[in-house]
């Protein structure tokens, strides 16, 4: 679907394209109920088709980052906005209309979180998007919330940290409550700080070295010029200036990927070699069934399969770009796979859907719509496809089972669940020198939250549990 973004012409209005496009979208996001990865994703595909007839048209490259740091920037600090507007406004921002609510915080974060553009201009551009949408009297009373906040001489006055440090927390960090409340009980305070810091930060690009396609040398001068490379591991680079990389040789000819460096630990725990056969059984987009492949010289058997149709085919797209011919993309249901009787697998990779909270970087609007009671419901649906993938290990095999959560529920209690239910199941200890468990935590280690726990198949008496599907 198109991002029809409005044009300021004949409205009286002077708004520039670039925040007209950013307004646009988080009206969008919020009017249809879309993830913001979806709509900026769209708009990369947009912006590099046909779009004569929209004045976003207009933006280069560098705007159109502009317009992501802007989304992304109001969509994360949106609690911590709403704390600084809500004294200048009589009116209860949700009974402003989504424009001029948005606008308002458009002009809050850049003149908070960012330092090159000035009150005035932040104020200005405010007034202008809110006069191209709305009318005149909205302007107007944009123009006053906005001059009430910039002439306000006393310091904010945030929830007191001494007495209710959880919506202290809440405030400052913008993350759910509930959210701060469920990390206090379970660390210390500094590194509840630390992961609620770390969540706000920009992500980083991580390019992981194809070594099939290309060496050290010959993948840094493929990279752009002062992408400014840092060599975290023999493979992974964190880049710190990633533009133009999904343009330059070194992705084109299919001499990198892009892995989060934490993300990579569960491959590395599973450790694929040559000759094996692997299953992973929650593949899409991809990334981990990559590594393996790579991991196998791309002389390994690897069944990639996922439910989801559409993200098989970014994995099928990387696979032909990086020019493996292991892997076999199967769409189907992890408990569902049609394999017939060739099951017995090597090594099989359980890398379950879950609630993300160990993504929030990277996701700006994830905290927003994560709740407490879901976890149940992912850890149930876990705990079933850590089932089905040790179904398909063969005796001696080793199984991987992560996700992307730091919640316990879905990490060492669904593996508690799955020992306790299935007595052919046993911690790996020694399969390699890698520990069996694994946990990363923003703020305290590098990368993305990332868990891992590897388990060995020791015997095969064909017990399961049944776990009722509609539970699921
Ligand atoms: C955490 S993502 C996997 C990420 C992937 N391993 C990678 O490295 O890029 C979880 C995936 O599980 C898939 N999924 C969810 N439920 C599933 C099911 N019952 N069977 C198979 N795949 C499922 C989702 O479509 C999603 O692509």
């Amino acid at each position: 679907m198109r991002t029809h973004v409005k044009s300021s012409a004949g409205t009286g209005s002077s708004a520039d394209p670039a925040r007209t496009l950013a307004l646009t979208l988080l009206c969008r996001a919020e009017s249809e109920n879309r993830p913001l990865d979806e709509l900026i994703g769209e708009l990369a595909v947009e912006t590099a088709g046909d779009i004569d007839a929209d004045p976003a048209r207009d933006l280069d490259g560098r705007d159109l980052r502009f317009v992501r740091q802007l989304v992304a920037g109001v969509t994360k600090w949106r609690l911590h906005i709403d704390w600084i507007l809500r004294p200048h406004s009589k009116r209860p921002l949700p009974e402003l209309t989504a424009t001029v609510r948005h606008a308002l915080r458009l002009a809050v974060f850049q003149m908070r979180w960012l330092d090159r553009v000035p009150a005035r201009a932040a104020v200005h551009s405010a007034v202008e998007l809110t006069k191209c949408f709305e009318h005149r009297g909205a302007a107007s009373y944009a123009n006053a919330v906005l001059r009430n906040l910039t002439r306000a001489d006393e310091p904010i006055a945030y929830p007191d940290r001494e007495t209710n440090l959880a919506h202290h927390l809440s405030v400052v960090h913008s993350h759910p409550r509930w959210l701060v409340e469920r990390w206090l009980s379970r660390w210390e305070l500094p590194q509840t700080e630390a992961l609620l810091r770390a969540n706000n930060e920009h992500p980083l690009l991580y390019a992981r070295r194809n070594p099939l396609r290309a060496g050290h040398d010959e993948f840094l001068r493929n990279l752009p010029a002062g992408a400014h490379p840092r060599q975290v591991d023999e493979t992974t680079y964190e880049v710190s200036a990633p533009e133009g990389f999904f343009q330059s040789p070194a992705f084109v000819k299919g001499q990198a990927y892009v892995q989060d460096v934490a993300a990579s630990e569960p491959v590395r725990m599973l450790a694929p070699a040559i000759g094996e056969r692997c299953l992973d059984l929650c593949a899409a987009p991809g990334g981990k069934a990559i590594q393996a492949a790579i991991a196998g010289k791309d002389e390994i058997e690897l069944i990639a399969v996922d439910r989801s149709p559409q993200r098989l085919r970014l994995l099928r797209q990387s696979t032909q770009r990086l020019g493996l011919s292991s892997i076999r993309c199967v769409a189907s249901d992890g408990d569902e796979i049609p394999l017939g009787q060739r099951t017995g697998f090597d090594r099989v990779l359980v890398d379950a859907p879950c609630s993300g909270t160990g993504v929030f970087r990277r996701h700006p609007d994830a905290r927003w719509n994560k709740r407490a009671e879901d976890l149940p419901r992912h850890a149930k649906r876990q705990l079933q496809l850590l089932h089905s993938g040790f179904r398909h290990l063969r005796v001696g095999g080793v199984l991987v089972y992560s996700t992307c959560s730091l919640e316990m529920e879905e990490n060492d209690q669904v593996v508690e669940s799955f020992l306790a239910q299935q007595p052919d199941a046993r911690l790996d200890e020694d399969t390699s020198d890698r520990p069996p468990r694994f946990q990363s935590v923003p703020g305290r280690d590098e990368g993305d939250g990332s868990f891992a726990v590897r388990l060995k198949k020791v015997a095969d008496h064909g017990e399961e549990p049944q776990i009722p599907r509609e539970a699921v």
